[in-house]
């Protein structure tokens, strides 16, 4: 009884995105995105195998096979994203349940990653089936994560209904600075149960948006591992994030080139308010580069302790432990950096203090030398 409602909501869902799909415009000048030998490509997909809509209960997930045929076809490289706490019910109806509570929170679930050596990549084909009209949102995880400016993104789905549901475009709006290609869609089912339909599909495709190919047997497909030492559960982690009150929030990539490692931000102020307040939580080993708030009067700022473990030190001066409680106040036009410890997850709420004519210098990174030096 769930499962027919269930089908019927997406369905809906489907008609509706189906009509958006159809009236994507094609552009039938696009230059060739890649030269064969010359371009690096890789394929991140995200799958599920249980049990899925119209083919039962699978081994393999449904964009699984697509991602594959891409990958053998343009001897791409293959990273499947797979979720750090895999939280996701191989029961189809407690699935879509799941995904639309996922989806409303807009929740940002964690990957098992980094992709590796992600930046030489030139092609980078993403695919996922459509949850509920949308990237299922382990995908916005990704984009929002890496940094994929200048990259041709080539966006494919499996659907049993919609369609591309936008992919393509909300791609575009995800990573503004990539190159997005036209999309490829196909039903679940099809790319399931019909192999060759599948091979001629993705070769149409690629034709179409002039991806070279290199007929690869499917034996030499090679899947890229994440390099993550984090498998599956951390428990520091789980810790650290029930001590973390504030929120972790969203990857810091506005500042991601001033840190070694990964930041993330969470704003805890109202964008209207005059003085801004952010919760930075840190990953083990994460600082930020040496820096200068500077101000010709008043000026600086605090940094108040919220979670786990760090340092903060200032040019010339002896480092300082930051533990929940601690309260460090940065007066304007010192330098100084801080972040996580070696092997901590850590947080801090920042406070700009309010001064004349402020601005922040960047510096250099901290050396793995001074940093390893810390006990
Ligand atoms: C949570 C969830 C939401 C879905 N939402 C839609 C949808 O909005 N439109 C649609 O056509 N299919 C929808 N489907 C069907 C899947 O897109 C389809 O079965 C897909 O091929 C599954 O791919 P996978 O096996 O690679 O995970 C949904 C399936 C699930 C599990």
């Amino acid at each position: 009884m769930k499962t027919t409602k269930t089908i019927v909501a997406l369905l809906t869902n489907a008609l509706l995105l189906l009509s958006c799909a159809c009236s994507r415009a094609e552009d039938p000048q696009q230059p060739p995105v890649a030269v064969a030998g010359q371009s690096k490509v890789l394929v991140v997909y995200f799958s599920r195998a249980g049990e899925q809509y119209n083919v039962g209960v699978v081994k393999k997930g449904n964009t699984a096979f697509v991602a594959e045929e891409i990958a053998k076809q343009t001897g791409a490289d293959l990273f499947e994203i797979k979720p750090k706490k895999d939280v996701y019910p191989k029961k189809y109806d407690d699935l879509t349940d799941y995904a639309k509570t996922e989806q409303r929170k807009k929740e940002r679930p964690e990957y098992v990653g980094p992709v590796p050596n992600l930046k030489n990549y030139d092609v980078v084909f993403v695919g996922a089936p459509v949850w509920w009209g949308d990237w299922p949102m382990i995908m916005y995880s990704f984009f929002e994560k890496n940094d994929l400016a200048g990259k041709t993104l080539a966006p494919f789905c499996t659907h049993e209904g919609s369609g591309l549901s936008g992919f393509d475009k909300k791609l575009a709006k995800a990573c503004p600075k990539g190159k997005v290609t036209k999309g490829f869609a196909m039903t679940g089912k099809d790319a399931q149960k019909d192999p060759k339909k599948v091979a001629a599909e993705v070769s149409k495709w690629l034709e179409n948006i002039k991806v070279p190919k290199v007929s690869k047997k499917t034996s030499e497909v090679k899947a890229v591992k994440e390099t993550s030492a984090i498998d599956s559960i951390d428990p520091q982690k789980e810790a650290f994030d029930k001590e973390n009150v504030f929120g972790q929030g969203n990857f810091n990539a506005a500042f991601a080139q001033y840190f070694i490692g990964d930041s993330f931000l969470k704003q805890l102020t109202p964008k209207e308010s005059p003085l801004q307040l952010f919760n930075v939580t840190f990953e083990p080993r994460c600082r930020n580069n040496w820096h200068i708030h500077h101000a010709s009067k008043d000026g600086g700022q605090i940094l108040v302790c919220t979670a786990g473990e760090g340092w903060y030190q200032a040019e010339g001066e002896a480092p300082v432990e930051l533990k929940p409680g601690v309260t460090v106040y940065i007066p304007a036009n010192v330098k100084h950096w801080h972040g996580a410890k070696k092997d901590k997850w850590f947080s801090h709420i920042a406070i700009e203090v309010p001064g004349e004519n402020g601005s922040t210098e960047w510096l250099e990174p901290v050396s793995d030398e001074a940093y390893n030096a810390l006990q």
